[in-house]
């Protein structure tokens, strides 16, 4: 069959003509909004990606105009192309509502809750995912695994009770990069991402797989503990890069870069895959011509932080100051008893004005 051979498609009573071939989840993505089954493992970007973490069911309720039975289970979107005629329901199936509440607690079976110190909360898939198709409690009363640690060098923290083995890094790793050091190891419930024998994650685009993980088992080394991203300003920057395109988002408080990311759209996906040099060793506004502010999504927590009139740059407005009438606020906690987080000789309460990147414990990974 040729490539433009169109078939109709109707998803939640919404019809779209699409090139045959087209997955269902991509003919939803075009028709948008809430018609598009979230996707936890699937990634555009990635050859290969899908059909793991069955987020994306949707009920087939007719097959085709040539056969229109329904297909008798529910079917993973990402993995199953459109045929002519076809009627497809997602939000509108109780069916499906309720699978998905179901999958969401198998997601979270092992997962831990560590949400107020996890560095993707804000912009992690699988928080978004329960809030949205989740249920408040938990069945489950055992114990949540726990794994060994590995170190995968000096840029990149694995967390691996948070990874839902969506196998979407290894993909990156595999199609980015010129040898893969990566993989899951083991099968089962002791499936785990290592590398074998110990090695460091090394190679000039690996920095990507902290882009693509949909939650915070994978992150930046050089961003850790520093910020909450809804703290900061996200802004289109780019330079001159011998590696990739440079083009990048900057995450700021005032003049200081927290941290670089790729840019990513709509369904949270890299738009062009940046180098290690520009994400982790590229911290100075004056590394970067800046564009403007990146617009974030309006249902995103980050989209919160408004930007204040030029592109970004400006300090916030210190709240508690204004609050008590120009008082400073004294701050009781001597971190240090608590936590190692900040420099030993840095008391986090006497610093004028708010924490920079530089009042951190670099060595604290
Ligand atoms: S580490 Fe992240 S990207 Fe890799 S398999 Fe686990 S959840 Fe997916
Ligand atoms: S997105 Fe389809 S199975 Fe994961």
């Amino acid at each position: 069959m040729s490539d433009t051979t169109l078939f109709k498609v109707t998803i939640d009573n919404i019809s779209i003509d699409v090139p045959a071939g087209t997955t269902i989840l991509n003919a939803a993505r075009m028709i948008g909004g809430d018609v598009a089954p979230p996707a936890m493992c699937y990634y555009s970007k990635l050859e290969g990606s899908g059909g793991k973490c069955r987020t994306c069911l949707v009920e087939v309720s007719k097959g085709s105009e040539k056969d229109p039975r329904p297909m008798p289970k529910l079917v993973a979107s990402c993995r199953t192309t459109v045929m002519d005629g076809m009627e497809v329901k997602n939000i509108t199936s109780p069916k499906v509502v309720d699978a998905r509440a179901g999958i969401v607690e198998f997601l979270l079976l092992n997962h831990p809750l560590d949400c107020p110190i996890c560095d993707q909360a804000g912009e992690c898939h699988l928080q978004d995912l329960s809030y949205e198709h989740g249920k408040e409690g938990t069945r489950y009363e055992f114990q949540r695994r726990t794994f060994k640690k590995h170190d995968l060098g000096k840029y990149i923290q694995l967390h691996m009770t948070r990874c839902i083995l969506c196998y979407r890094c290894v993909f990156a790793a595999d199609q980015l990069t010129g040898k893969r050091e990566h993989g899951i190891l083991d099968r089962g419930d002791h499936s785990e991402i290592a590398t074998m024998i110990e090695k460091n994650l090394q190679s000039d685009f690996i920095g990507n797989v902290i882009d693509v993980c949909p939650v915070g088992a994978l992150t930046d080394k050089t961003f850790r503990f520093k910020n909450r991203v809804w703290f900061l300003k996200p802004m289109n920057a780019h330079r001159d890069c011998p590696t990739c395109s440079g083009k990048v988002t900057l995450w700021n408080r005032g003049e200081e870069v927290f941290r670089v990311t790729a840019r990513k759209d709509q369904w949270g996906e890299v738009e062009e895959w940046i180098c290690n040099e520009c994400r982790f060793e590229k911290k100075l506004s004056s590394d970067w011509t800046i564009e403007g502010p990146r617009l974030i999504d309006r249902h995103s927590v980050i989209s919160q932080g408004h930007y204040a009139g030029t592109v970004g740059t400006n300090m916030p407005t210190e709240t508690i100051e204004a609050v008590l009438h120009g008082r400073k606020p004294k701050l009781l906690m001597d971190i240090h008893e608590v936590s190692e987080v900040n420099r030993p000789k840095i008391e986090l309460s006497k610093i004028n004005g708010p924490a920079h990147s530089n009042n951190f414990n670099p060595d604290n990974d």
